[in-house]
């Protein structure tokens, strides 16, 4: 099975959306802050980063022990990658730091942050504080991407912040078109289209499970050496 590969689910499509609304918005009036959220498995996180390495936007990924101060250092050392100003970021505090991001923010307009697993910020009031500040008084753009009910925390823990939030996308279970896709671009053997109503039907509309159904049927496919593979080989 092929690897690597950004299938343009209609997630995907809406999820590209969100950032061209937020790309072409009346930068005076509204700030670029948006939420991609949704239940396991839909590929949030397979969008985020491939859609960042693919056009070069920022991305960064948010982990249990991340604190605000190694955000601030995570971010300005993507933001140096990123403008290739080398690997060494100088020391500071966590202030200090951010105020460095917003200063590259500012001289290099419309730059796109994701930030992934954002559940993780909910519990840091700095980290959060950080992020709105970025997207008040710098023309970025911050995607936040979270869980099933990020939205709902987000707004729970900070109506201001929520308000500020100028997009949301709640990623949706795939439906048997996609499935579809993902098959005909993913596996590398002929397949009976009753493969994908195998797939869709197991994987109820899951990617991460659909992925593995997937790769199972390939397996099945190339261990009997078969021209092209149906529902009925892989009963047996
Ligand atoms: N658009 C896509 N094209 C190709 N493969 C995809 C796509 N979306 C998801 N996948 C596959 O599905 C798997 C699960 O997706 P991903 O980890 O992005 O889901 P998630 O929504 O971030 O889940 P979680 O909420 O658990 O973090 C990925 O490892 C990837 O193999
Ligand atoms: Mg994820």
């Amino acid at each position: 099975m092929k690897q690597g590969t950004l299938v343009r689910t209609q997630n995907v499509i809406a999820a590209d959306k969100c950032i061209e609304y937020l790309l072409t918005r009346p930068k005076l009036e509204m700030v670029g802050l948006g939420l991609l959220y949704g239940r396991p498995g839909l590929g949030k996180t397979t969008y985020a980063s491939r859609i960042a390495f693919s056009k070069g936007y920022l991305y960064l990924r948010l982990e249990a022990t991340t604190t605000p101060k190694a955000f601030a250092s995570k971010l300005l050392l993507a933001l140096y990658k990123r403008f290739g100003m080398g690997e060494y970021i100088p020391y500071g505090t966590a202030n200090d730091l951010f105020m460095m991001c917003i200063t590259l923010l500012e001289d290099h307009k419309d730059t796109i942050i994701v930030v992934d697993e954002i559940d993780y910020a909910f519990r840091h009031p700095q980290l959060l504080g950080a992020i709105r500040d970025i997207v008040d008084v710098t023309t970025a753009i911050v995607i936040l991407v979270g869980m099933q009910n990020a939205k709902d925390r987000l707004n729970q823990i900070n109506e201001y912040y929520f308000d500020r939030c100028n997009f949301f996308y709640e990623f949706q279970d795939l439906p048997k078109k996609d499935i579809a896709q993902l098959c005909s671009e993913i596996l590398e053997i002929k397949f009976h289209p009753d493969i994908v109503d195998y797939v869709h039907f197991h994987s109820c509309g899951n990617v991460r499970k659909a992925m593995k159904l997937i790769r199972s049927v390939e397996e099945i496919g190339r261990y009997k050496n078969l021209d092209i593979v149906s529902q009925a080989d892989l009963d047996d």
